[in-house]
């Protein structure tokens, strides 16, 4: 529960409205527990027959004023209380996102996408529900309890005493019967979870699903989780069901224990009986504040186990940042990299993926990497921009060590294209603009001409705003590498990173990309990974990396000449072009 105390920042910003909160629910129920104290004068006031209409209605103008009152009071409370706690929840939502946003790639190892989506919704309305109704109803049992009790007490203290008596019963079997709901509850909500991605997959798998005819499967399958599905709700309603009456048969054990004892108090003189009448009024005041008591240990109990969740999210540090070390001064760097005997090793791995790498790439030159899969070329070209840290080594761009250079300015001088390309789902226009926020049309027309994506877009009917992925049209793997190719080129960067960038780009539309580049990258540095080596063969220099090594390097014909790995390499694509194979993967 002390975890809860980490929320304390953000109470404090908004530490106003929450006193105001409950100042005003401290008024709303001054004034409601100062009814019964009314309706018992009246009631003493029959019996003795002393009571005259304007007696009557002047008590009963007050009982209208002190409810009209309670409820303004209450319902200035939800509108302070509440409000702050869905202040609270975009505070702390959008801290998530940025805690987020700024990991590595490792962070992402740790916590796959549905967990922190899960972190993203479920814990965040915890940390609500603990906030808004937590506090608010802990706030009324306060105060409420305070006057009523106090009241009931000087009242006559021995009928106080058995009124209260079932009231912790009742606190808690709110607990109990809260959990025991919770849990249920959870358990429907993760099944509805797994039921909507089975449904979403066998949509957007129909094709697949038509193709080999397994809508039988498919139905029976689902109709298995949907069956599942009911009957947990059916649970669910079953123990919902057992909160109503558990609550009635504990209030009226209450009221019939202050009827039996109260009675016998006015009986025997002790009494009046106003007082008992007041008794039934604050037992009916009293009991959703006690039940509330059992509710709140719940959401307590939920929020502090969110609470733990989203702060070790919130505190963790990025490994890869700007520090001490970093060197504000440097604002521009130009494309000249150099590695110097660096090693590479992914922490999760005994072995290491590169080792002593030492290369030299002038700025302004064009380098090929090719190489087996899983040969290290993707986690060579992602040590550039310091998507991972090298393990030992350096490497320096422009002369400066990369660890030294602000993140930013890194960042800003490389455009990287990666293996897999992502598309938002926005126009063209836009997941192109996202290499360069401010790029004008002018220049996202140029970069994609230069990607030679340019005539594609021109048969979509609507152009450049044509909305691609999930919401849009589909687009081929080829375009949609050229679109992540155009967004990389619009940056206009120092240095262009292509890791098999190419590869489901025919071969003719490849060497319109390449040529096109070699005139806008002239004094820039380009680095292809390639799987077809002529993607790579006009580059100033080509390297092979096998088994984290650099096993061969220079010329596309002095690779030739070698008759090693590159030239078998070379030989064996030659003869799958003859087969036909080749230009189709
Ligand atoms: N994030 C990672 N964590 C651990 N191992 C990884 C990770 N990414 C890649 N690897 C491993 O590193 C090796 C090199 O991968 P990669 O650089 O992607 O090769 P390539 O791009 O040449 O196909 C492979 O054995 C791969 O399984
Ligand atoms: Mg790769």
């Amino acid at each position: 529960m002390l975890v809860l105390l980490r929320l304390a920042p953000y109470f404090k910003r908004y530490k106003v409205r929450f006193l105001l909160g409950i100042l005003f629910v401290t008024i709303s129920n001054y004034c409601s527990t100062a009814i019964p104290p009314v309706v018992g004068a009246i009631i003493n006031g029959l019996r003795d027959q002393h009571t005259n209409t304007d007696f009557i209605t002047e008590a009963i103008i007050k009982i209208l004023l002190l409810t009209g009152g309670s409820g303004v009071f209450m319902m200035l409370t939800r509108m302070t209380i509440i409000v702050g706690s869905r202040l609270i929840e975009y505070d702390v939502r959008n801290d998530l996102l940025r805690a987020i946003e700024k990991q590595n790639v490792s962070f992402f190892h740790k916590y796959s996408t549905g967990s922190l989506m899960a972190h993203a919704t479920n814990d965040i309305s915890a940390l609500r529900e603990f906030i808004g109704p937590a506090i608010m109803y802990s706030a009324n049992t306060i105060t409420t309890f305070i006057f009523a009790v106090t009241l009931m007490v000087h009242l006559n203290a021995s009928i106080t005493f058995v009124a209260l008596f079932p009231l912790p019963i009742m606190a808690y079997a709110t607990y109990a019967i809260g959990k025991k709901v919770h849990f249920a509850f959870k358990d429907v909500q993760e099944h509805f979870g797994s039921l909507t991605s089975q449904v979403q997959e066998a949509l957007s798998g129909v094709r697949v699903v038509r193709a080999y005819s397994r809508e039988e499967y498919e139905r029976i399958g689902f109709n298995k989780s949907s069956t599942e599905y009911s009957q947990k709700n059916l649970r669910l309603a079953k123990i919902q069901s057992m909160t109503m009456p558990s609550m009635m048969l504990l209030v009226g054990l209450s009221n019939v224990l202050v009827l039996g004892y109260g009675g016998y108090q006015v009986m025997k003189g002790k009494a009046l009986l106003g007082d008992l009448s007041q008794f039934f009024i604050y037992l009916n005041q009293l009991i959703w504040p006690v039940a509330a008591i059992g509710w709140v240990m719940n959401l307590i109990q939920r929020a502090s186990a969110s609470t733990l969740r989203l702060t070790a999210i919130l505190n963790s540090q990025p490994e890869i940042k700007d520090n001490t070390g970093t060197d504000n001064a440097i604002h521009s760097i130009n494309g000249e990299i150099n590695f110097d005997k660096v090693s590479f090793r992914y922490r999760s791995r005994d072995i290491p993926v590169l080792e002593d790498i030492t290369l030299h790439i002038p700025n302004g030159t064009s380098l090929g990497i090719v190489g087996a899969t899983g040969s290290g070329k993707s986690s060579f070209v992602n040590l550039i921009p310091r998507l991972q840290d090298v393990t030992s080594g350096t490497i320096t761009i422009g002369g400066y060590d990369i660890t030294k250079i602000p993140i930013q300015t890194l960042r800003n001088t490389i455009g990287i294209v990666q293996q897999e390309p992502f598309l938002f789902s926005l126009s063209i226009a836009d997941n192109i603009r996202f290499g360069k926020p401010d790029a004008t049309e002018e220049e996202i027309t140029r970069a994609s001409q230069r990607a030679a994506l340019h005539d594609d877009i021109a048969t979509l009917q609507d152009g450049y705003n044509t909305i691609v992925g999930e919401r849009g049209i589909t687009l081929s793997g080829g375009q949609k590498q050229r679109t992540a190719i155009a967004r990389a080129l619009v940056r206009e960067p120092k240095i262009l990173i292509l890791d098999d960038a190419l590869s489901a780009v025919d071969t003719s539309t490849e060497e319109k990309i390449l040529t096109g580049l070699t005139e806008i990258m002239k004094d820039r540095t380009t680095i292809i990974i390639a799987h077809r080596l002529s993607t790579v063969k006009n580059c100033d220099k080509i390297i092979v990396i096998n088994n984290g090594l650099i096993a061969e390097e220079g010329t596309h014909s002095e690779l030739i000449q070698l008759g090693k790995l590159y030239s078998e390499m070379y030989e064996r694509q030659l003869l799958e072009q003859e087969i036909g194979e080749y230009g189709l993967n």
